[in-house]
């Protein structure tokens, strides 16, 4: 066996993104572009000489062929030992776990997340630090950099490792151990959460599903929910990992998880239904014919949080990041803890958790988790839902209209304009961005402008600085829109709107969501001439 030394030249464009590099598997499978890009993320880390590495992925399309390359080039760069998930497979939130429980330096994940996949859907890669989260802005810029300038990158020549078999194996003198994906994180959710309580509220007869949505999570959730916590087999649909997740869009959200809605509106409803995302770190929440918004399950989470075995202590603190309702904010108050407002993608979270500052995190984006680990969690989040289910013994929709009551409702919608002209985007939040100095003041369909800015975050702990986190109306009843583009789609641009208003009244708790949003999805048409300018009269997608 040699290590390689190989001429490439740099490709454009690989720049990482709200979460990792993300392209489809077509540009992915061109000679050298992996490559290229994993000998950049090896050339930025200082120190990894020895270390170990976790390796995983959500199980799409190329995900075997990138881990064998990947672990390779992880031999010949002089890493001492790299874990890897059983059949090159590992959640993102079980990725993280490894990290931290093995002390290993950081880990590669192989995902593009709830993008489809497929050989003609997408592909990506992201790395994580040694707290388990993902390489904060300076690592990812460093990355960005170092693509633009690399000459040659360096792998073994050695011959491709059997994944599917656990246990110990040498490759070029690195160690390679092949870990079962779903051990290691079974454990530390057995430790978390009240594994007694809800194996009893299942022996009492409580029903479930669980839409695996032929992503990761199916695995984890067949192994907890009905191995450990004795749900009825079956509890878990889709649960099988599949290359192209079935030809699905792997998005726990009310538009791709259709189904598991449908039949939580059906007369054979459970009493509780969840989703999961392609690597498994988000979460869709539905009671009996009722949906819970991602902003307001972080709300409820927060709330009964001491009810938790892993939370009894309390909390230190929320994160959300800015487009989230600030339904979380009202819980922070009442609890006498702060709330901090971050730009989108987990990474911001880090630097909180690491500093105790924070303790549950959330994204509007059906993304919520905890200081357990350093990336957002859909099982974590399933548990901490059943958790509270089971110790107070309500109902979803019970728990959610005894949140409203108390702390008035959130009404939440994001309108995803997808795969629209790019220049048409930039060009878009452009003119935005020239409006700013005029709105405060300006009443718009009833609606007076109190704040608005372009978001700008100045993290607590080391000072960075990030701007241009999105376009943010604030008006003087607190409801809020906010306009920004995605950074994870690979197609043209998206253009995300985000629109919440503020509902203390009970008796005012029961519109439709659309409804009670017309006069601001009004307002953020008529700041920012969306069909004007996009030429589309009505978003791509509606959650
Ligand atoms: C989207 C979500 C964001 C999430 C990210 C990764 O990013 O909006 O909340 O952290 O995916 O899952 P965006 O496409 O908006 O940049
Ligand atoms: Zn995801």
């Amino acid at each position: 066996m040699a290590i390689l030394t190989l001429a490439t030249q740099p490709f454009a464009g690989q720049r990482p993104g709200t979460s990792g590099l993300r392209k489809k598997v077509s540009v992915f499978r061109q000679p050298h572009y992996l490559e290229n890009f994993v000998q950049s993320i090896f050339d930025s880390l200082e120190g990894s000489a020895g270390q170990t590495l976790v390796l995983g992925g959500d199980g799409r399309f190329h995900n075997r062929h990138a881990i064998q390359i990947i672990v390779r080039m992880a031999a010949a760069h002089g890493f001492g030992k790299v874990l890897v998930g059983r059949g090159g497979l590992l959640s993102t939130p079980a990725l993280s776990c490894a990290i931290r429980k093995h002390g290993a330096f950081g880990g590669i994940v192989l995902s593009a997340s709830h993008n489809p996949g497929g050989p003609d859907g997408d592909f990506g890669i992201k790395y994580n630090i040694g707290n388990g989260g993902p390489a904060p802005e300076k690592i990812t810029e460093a990355i960005y950099a170092r693509t633009a300038t690399l000459a040659q990158y360096r792998i073994s020549d050695a011959a491709d490792l059997d994944l599917d078999r656990i246990g110990h194996t040498t490759l070029d003198g690195m160690q390679v151990e092949i870990i079962d994906p779903v051990t290691d994180y079974a454990e530390l959710m057995r430790d978390l959460f009240d594994f007694e309580s809800i194996r009893a509220l299942f022996a009492r007869g409580f029903t479930m599903r669980f839409d695996g949505m032929h992503a990761v999570s199916g695995p984890y959730a067949k192994v907890i929910l009905e191995d450990m916590l004795g749900a009825p087999a079956g509890t878990v649909t889709n649960g099988e990992p599949l290359e192209d997740f079935g030809g699905h869009h792997p998005d726990p959200n009310p538009v791709n998880a259709a189904e598991l809605i449908a039949y939580m509106a059906s007369a054979q409803a459970p009493d509780f239904g969840a989703a999961s995302d392609g690597d498994a770190d988000r979460n869709m929440i539905v009671g009996r014919r009722f949906d819970v918004t991602p902003s307001d399950s972080l709300a409820i989470l927060a709330v009964h949080a001491t009810r938790v075995p892993g939370y009894r202590a309390g909390i230190a603190g929320i994160a959300r990041s800015m487009p989230t309702s600030t339904a979380a904010d009202r819980v922070a108050a009442a609890l006498g803890v702060p709330c901090y407002e971050t730009p989108t993608g987990w990474k911001f979270f880090g630097n909180l958790l690491d500093a105790g500052m924070a303790t549950l995190c959330g994204e509007e984006s059906y993304g919520s988790g905890s200081l357990h680990i350093r990336e957002k969690d859909g099982v974590w989040a399933v548990l901490f839902w059943l958790n509270v289910l089971a110790v107070t013994g309500k109902s979803v929709e019970t728990l959610v209209r005894e949140h409203w009551a108390r702390f008035g409702r959130n009404y939440y919608s994001r309108h995803d304009y997808e795969a629209v002209d790019s220049a048409a985007a930039d060009a878009l939040m452009a003119n935005l961005r020239g409006k700013l100095a005029s709105l405060p003041g300006q009443t718009l369909h009833g609606y007076t402008v109190a704040l608005a800015d372009d978001f700008a975050y100045t993290d607590p702990v080391d000072g960075s600085v990030s701007r241009n986190q999105g376009i943010r109306l604030v008006f003087s009843d607190g409801s809020r829109v906010v306009f920004r583009l995605s950074g994870t789609g690979t197609e043209g641009a998206t253009l995300r709107v985000y629109l919440e208003r503020y509902e203390a009244d009970p008796a005012r708790h029961d519109m439709p969501t659309q409804h009670a949003l017309s006069g601001l999805i009004a307002v953020a048409d008529q700041v920012a001439g969306i069909a004007a300018r996009t030429d589309r009269h009505r978003p791509t997608v509606t959650t």
